[in-house]
């Protein structure tokens, strides 16, 4: 099964305005060459617009980093799904961060995944363990709960839309990246293999799931070699432009078809 793979630039809270619109139109003029990758950039809320406008016409997509599930109300600090239409292409949906320290839970991530979808925006769902549960060997239970409940209620044909990206906790932001084979495992044998058990294994194989935790250029082969990763979510690595040209390159040398 041919998946084309995507890498998705999560700049978390960096970068000003003026820095994330210079950013992106200096890595637009870099990527304009790599084709049979999808490449998409996720900007803070207040850059995002800017950032789209800038990157209008290139081959890169504009996520968020997060959306809300109404439409519209008072939700104080917040941004809705609806909102966003027209303006992103993606959200990223359950990140550990937001996990941890915004009190996200499965829940809140299952209804921000249907708002997401309800307003055309594809959902860049985010799961994995803490040291502690992978110390106690409670990767796999833990991942595939979380893929369950973000998918409560979701049918099948909405499933096309969906990236999943699987960020084990004690790997992002700390330079230990898991191995290729140890992501490959969890994401084919846990996370395909959830997705295989609620939908069947041929809509499983169409859906892309990425590998994200201290994705450098120097790990990248090693994850893009490996059958079951569809690509990365990048946190440190894609706020240079160097260094995200070189993930993007390696996964088209790679998986580009
Ligand atoms: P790092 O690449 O900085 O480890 O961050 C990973 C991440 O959280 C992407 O969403």
């Amino acid at each position: 099964m041919q998946r084309t793979p995507i890498i998705a630039g999560n700049w978390k809270m960096n970068k000003s305005l003026q820095e994330s619109v210079a950013f992106a139109q200096e890595l637009a003029t870099h990527l304009a060459n790599v084709a049979g990758v999808e490449q998409v950039v996720c900007p803070t809320f207040l850059a995002l617009a800017a950032v789209a406008d800038a990157l209008k016409g290139t081959s890169i997509a504009v996520g968020a980093q997060d959306a809300h599930w109404e439409a519209q109300g008072a939700y104080t600090s917040e941004v809705s799904a609806a909102m966003l239409e027209g303006i992103a292409q993606y959200v990223i949906i359950g990140h550990s961060e937001v996990r941890a320290y915004l009190n996200e839970t499965d829940e809140r991530v299952n209804k921000k995944i249907k708002a997401a979808l309800a307003y055309g925006l594809k959902p860049i769902v985010a799961v994995g363990e803490s040291l502690e549960q992978n110390e106690a060997g409670e990767t796999e239970s833990f991942v595939s709960g979380q893929v369950r409940a973000a998918l409560d209620g979701i049918d099948a044909a909405n499933m096309q839309n969906i990236i999943f990206a699987y960020e084990p906790i004690w790997a992002i932001g700390t330079g230990k990246n898991a191995s290729g084979e140890i992501a490959n495992q969890v994401i084919g044998g846990t996370i395909r293999a959830t997705l295989a058990s609620l939908y069947g294994d041929a809509i499983a194989q169409t859906i892309r799931i990425q590998y994200g935790g201290s994705v450098k250029p120097d790990n990248m082969a090693e994850y893009m070699s490996q059958p079951d990763i569809d690509g990365a979510l990048v946190g440190g690595a894609s706020l240079k432009v160097d260094d995200f040209k070189k993930l993007v390159e390696v996964a088209a040398q790679q998986k580009g078809g």
